[in-house]
């Protein structure tokens, strides 16, 4: 596993803070996730697990130490952009759907984002939409939405591009027990037939449960592994 070409994330000994160093969040945080490897992230509220993601997708800067995906550093910002339009899916905690535009017109941002083809971007949509059963909200505004599907709506943006990396924070926070079982099947389902990485945030032991390994964090560090 160890071997450059088998790791799709590596984040080696990295440090963040805000509020110019006063608040430490990470501290020196290593973690290496090979390609198709399915992984949750545990620990209680503020332990960093949004911040890893952050830092991972290249949205937020490390002080310190290395984040690469697919071998490449995730420190050049074109290097991040290019990494988040073409390779990366992200389902945010708080979704970040953009409130007045409709979910299908949300969903396809990223095609257009990535030079896609619009048409097998919209074939895309609805059979995602209609796997994460959000299909007939799709002419909706976000704003007009439930939680859930908002959630599940944010599911399908960061599906979009196929992205060979999936993050995902909380992402079946929004929804009851059933929908949260239906997605996170789904999730998994989709992740693992296309031999897809997938690191996720969760509370939920059971999730992290049903992932291939789970990494407890505690205070900005990795404390261990197992929920
Ligand atoms: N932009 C920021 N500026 C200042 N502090 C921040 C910022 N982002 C995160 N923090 C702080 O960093 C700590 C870790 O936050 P983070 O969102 O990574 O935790 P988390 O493990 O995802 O928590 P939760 O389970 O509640 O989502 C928290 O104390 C938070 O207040
Ligand atoms: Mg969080």
């Amino acid at each position: 596993m160890n071997k450059t070409d088998d790791i799709e994330v590596r984040v080696e000994d990295v440090w963040k803070s805000f509020d110019r160093g006063r608040i430490e969040v990470l501290k020196g945080v290593t973690l290496l996730v090979p390609k198709g490897g399915i992984v949750a992230l545990c620990g209680t509220s503020g332990c960093g697990k949004s911040t890893l993601l952050n830092v991972i997708s290249g949205l937020e800067e490390v002080d310190r130490g290395l984040v690469s995906v697919s071998g490449k550093n995730v420190v050049d910002e074109r290097t991040r952009i290019s990494l988040l339009r073409h390779r990366i899916g992200y389902v945010f905690q708080f979704h970040h759907l953009m409130p007045d535009l409709t979910l299908l017109e949300n969903c396809m941002v990223p095609v257009i984002a990535a030079g896609g083809n619009r048409a097998e971007g919209m074939a895309r949509l609805h059979e995602l939409a209609k796997t994460t059963g959000v299909e007939h909200r799709l002419g909706q505004r976000v704003r007009e939405l439930s939680g859930g599907e908002r959630q599940r709506g944010a599911l399908v943006r960061a599906l979009m591009n196929d992205p060979e990396l999936l993050l995902c924070d909380e992402p079946t926070g929004a929804l009851d027990e059933k929908n949260r079982e239906l997605v996170f099947d789904l999730l998994l389902e989709l992740v693992r037939a296309r031999g897809r990485t997938l690191i996720l945030a969760t509370h939920d032991p059971e999730l992290a449960r049903r992932c291939e390994r789970c990494v407890r964090m505690r205070d900005g560090r990795i404390e261990g592994e197992g929920v």
